[in-house]
């Protein structure tokens, strides 16, 4: 095996034996949410995960990337458990992975325009000055087939689809090795209403 193969092989993230419980309100009773998941995405894959309502995908999605941590089990990014780095290394791994939620309505702040909202993750990341960062959220909204002007634009002025298109850019411009979207309509998938019924999160290995 030579060793761009096996960089190729190496999972950029493992599930194993993955659970996650939660307790219900009146914290009578545990909700088990996630019970006995295993799976490994390697670099370049896209791996989707389908399965009827309230069975787990979304809290799948959202422990991948740490939003929730395993109850029992563990999440594995590139070999290592994120959860025994120290504080400041374990935030500053968590830009490779990234999660797009459903609703772009709630992930897009609607005082602030279309390019400031692309440009927040890189100036917390603090990467660059500021007219690479620029530069770097004006690539990611024409990868999302975004015209530049709309960078100018608010979140109003766009359509549901557009917005969708905006929060994948802001994901995109930090460069992640993993994205977990939960819930995402491929185009092509959502010709029939009867696709479009079926819940489909994708966690999605943009290859570099
Ligand atoms: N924060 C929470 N507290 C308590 N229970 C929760 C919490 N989040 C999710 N659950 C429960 O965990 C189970 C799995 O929820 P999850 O959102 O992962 O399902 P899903 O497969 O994404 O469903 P859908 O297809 O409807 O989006 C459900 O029974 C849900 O009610
Ligand atoms: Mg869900």
């Amino acid at each position: 095996m030579t060793a761009a193969s096996g960089q190729r092989r190496e999972p950029i993230v493992s599930v194993r034996d993955l659970q996650v419980r939660f307790q219900t309100s009146d914290r009578r009773a545990t909700v088990k949410a996630v019970d006995g998941v295993n799976f490994d995405v390697r670099r370049g894959e896209t791996f989707g995960i389908i399965g009827e309502s309230g069975s787990g995908k979304t809290t799948i999605g959202r422990a991948l990337v740490f939003l929730l941590n395993p109850s029992a089990g563990a999440i594995l990014h590139g070999g290592i458990d994120p959860l025994t780095l120290p504080r400041r290394e374990f935030q500053n791994h968590r830009r490779d992975y990234q999660i797009i939620f459903q609703d772009p309505n709630a992930a897009l702040n609607p005082r602030m325009t279309i390019l400031a909202s692309v440009l927040e993750p890189l100036e917390l990341a603090r990467i660059g000055d500021r007219a690479a960062r620029e530069r770097q959220a004006r690539e990611a909204l024409e990868r999302v087939g975004l015209p530049q002007e709309f960078g100018e634009r608010y979140p109003h002025q766009l359509s549901g689809g557009q917005k969708q298109r905006v929060v994948i850019a802001r994901a995109l411009t930090l460069k992640p090795k993993l994205i977990s979207a939960t819930r995402w309509w491929p185009r092509s998938t959502c010709r029939s209403a009867a696709t479009c019924s079926i819940c489909l999160p994708i966690c999605s290995a943009i290859s570099a």
